[in-house]
């Protein structure tokens, strides 16, 4: 059986693991919201409308942000629509998923509803076919306390106190011709500066991100966000990154190479920053935000993506199977790896729509990916360490021989506990993982928890919900080290604890 080792030095570290790469997000599209979070009238609902199970799934996911209202939804959306007394609000055809927007749900319902969670709101201004003015508005509306228009607004709608949203998308994907209201990169950028200034002016605490290319696909990848990011870079703290990793060709060796390209978009984002923050001659840092990933092709396509004008169609609900559980955990370890980069990521998205969770009237079915989310949201806290893998490779088509393992690490000052992340991504071959700690001794190790099959393709559904679980494995600990065997196709997490 192949053999690795995985060396821990606690003074090799990318600092602190940010808990914002925890975070999802919730876009008006299909049925995330309505049938999804919101259902009144629904006996598993709340008196708000919430459903309650899905309340109960998210709380394990441990999201300190939820990203709101889109997406290319926010693009032609006006918050106006979505405030007040709710019998008044008016429904609207949306333009990016060409379904009709009830507005029932709206920015207090979401923020209730955050709340209900025990999660915080992210809030994305329309820069689409929005106006600054209504962008710094919306934030008056929100985070203002009182005695003004738009913060009596909210009060007279029944929140006394402020939302106190401190994080702000500037726009989504404005570099996509799809985008409403898409333009070149240096009218974006205006836009943006315009929007940002003012949002800050109404409320100087907020954080402000700039929406950088849609994905590294696009033919201004870097060349767009380099623009947006000089322009901008004094009165900004973030930059997104968005990615919707696929495997079309069906090709399950290649496509869990996926942290390979993972890592290489992060490590553009580093490069750029880095070099922004030098012709700038800047003493400041802009930091990135990975607020849309997951795994998303085979629900593509307009009949998956335009929704008839209906309300809450079936819309991109992405059945996920084992695989794309494992590219999930790839992204996770990634941003745990560059930890000193990737400030916050947001899994795109939360219910129905490309989602861990998916409801229907009676019940809800956890998908494969909401699993390796749960534990890795759980144990990865504190220092993110810098893992030397010494181990085998194997061969993943046209992205060449690449290491079987793809690992991150963290340790816990608090708890002092040291946790290894660990994908196995031969289809093939078993892998006994050595782990070690420089300069002290693993005392013990609590059970593994593993999740592997021989399917790449396995998935659950409402007939089989358990088909793809986590199970647990053996972590040996012998000699001031751990030992663990990986199966083929698997993601292995083991807590340890160290003396000396
Ligand atoms: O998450 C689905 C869509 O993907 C979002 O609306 C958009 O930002 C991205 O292209």
């Amino acid at each position: 059986m192949p053999k690795a080792t995985i060396t821990l030095d606690p003074d090799r570290n990318a600092g602190k693991i940010d808990g914002r790469i925890f975070s999802g997000f919730l876009e008006h599209l299909g049925r995330a919201v309505y049938d999804g979070v919101y259902d009144p009238g629904n006996p598993l609902s709340d008196e708000h409308g919430f459903r309650r199970d899905v309340l109960e799934a998210m709380r394990p996911m441990r999201m300190p942000y939820v990203r709101y209202p889109g997406g290319n939804f926010v693009s032609n959306y006006d918050w106006k629509d979505g405030i007040g007394p709710s019998d008044r609000r008016p429904a609207r055809a949306d333009f990016a998923w060409q379904t009709t927007e009830p507005n029932t749900f709206g920015t207090d319902e979401f923020m209730d509803w955050c709340t209900a969670v025990g999660t915080s709101p992210m809030m994305a201004v329309n820069l689409g076919t929005g106006a600054a003015k209504s962008a710094a508005e919306l934030v008056e509306y929100c985070n203002h306390p009182s005695g003004t228009y738009w913060s009596d607004l909210r009060r007279s709608n029944g929140h006394a106190d402020p939302h106190d949203v401190k994080v702000w998308c500037l726009g989504n994907e404005m570099d996509g011709p799809w985008q409403a209201g898409h333009v070149p990169a240096a009218e974006y950028a205006l836009r943006a500066e315009q929007a940002g200034k003012l949002m800050k002016g109404v409320d100087p605490t907020i954080e402000t991100i700039i929406a950088g290319s849609s994905g590294n696909h696009m033919p201004e990848y870097m060349e767009w966000d380099r623009v947006a990011l000089e322009y901008t870079w004094d009165d900004v703290d973030y930059i997104s990154a968005h990615r919707y990793s696929r495997n079309e060709s069906d090709d399950t060796p290649w496509f869990l190479a996926e942290g390979v390209e993972i890592d290489r978009i992060i490590q553009d984002y580093r490069s750029l920053l880095g070099y922004v923050r030098a012709v700038k001659k800047s003493s400041k840092q802009v930091y990135l935000s990975f607020d849309e990933w997951n795994v998303w092709y085979r629900a593509r396509g307009s009949t998956h993506s335009k929704g008839a004008w209906e309300q809450a169609p079936h819309l991109i609900e992405e059945v996920y199977n084992l695989e794309d559980a494992l590219v999930v955990a790839q992204y996770l370890n990634s941003f745990i790896r560059n930890a000193d980069v990737v400030k916050m990521a947001c899994l795109a998205q939360i219910v129905n729509v490309i989602a861990p969770i998916i409801t229907r009237r009676d019940g809800l079915l956890f998908q494969s990916i909401y699993h390796p989310f749960v534990r890795y949201a759980e144990l990865a806290s504190g220092d993110s360490l810098t893992p030397v893998v010494d181990g085998p490779v194997y061969s993943a088509g046209d992205r060449g021989e690449v290491p079987s393992l793809d690992v991150s690490a963290s340790y816990d000052g608090v708890d002092g506990r040291t946790t290894v992340f660990a994908v196995n991504r031969d289809l093939a071959n078993s892998v006994t993982a050595t782990l070690r700690v420089i300069g002290r001794s693993v005392s013990e190790a609590d059970q593994g928890w593993l999740l592997t099959g021989d399917d790449p393709q396995a998935h659950n559904d409402w007939d089989a919900p358990d088909n793809v679980a986590p199970a647990t494995c053996d972590v040996a600990v012998e000699d001031g080290v751990a030992q663990v065997v990986m199966p083929p196709m698997s993601l292995v997490l083991a807590s340890l604890n160290t003396t000396g």
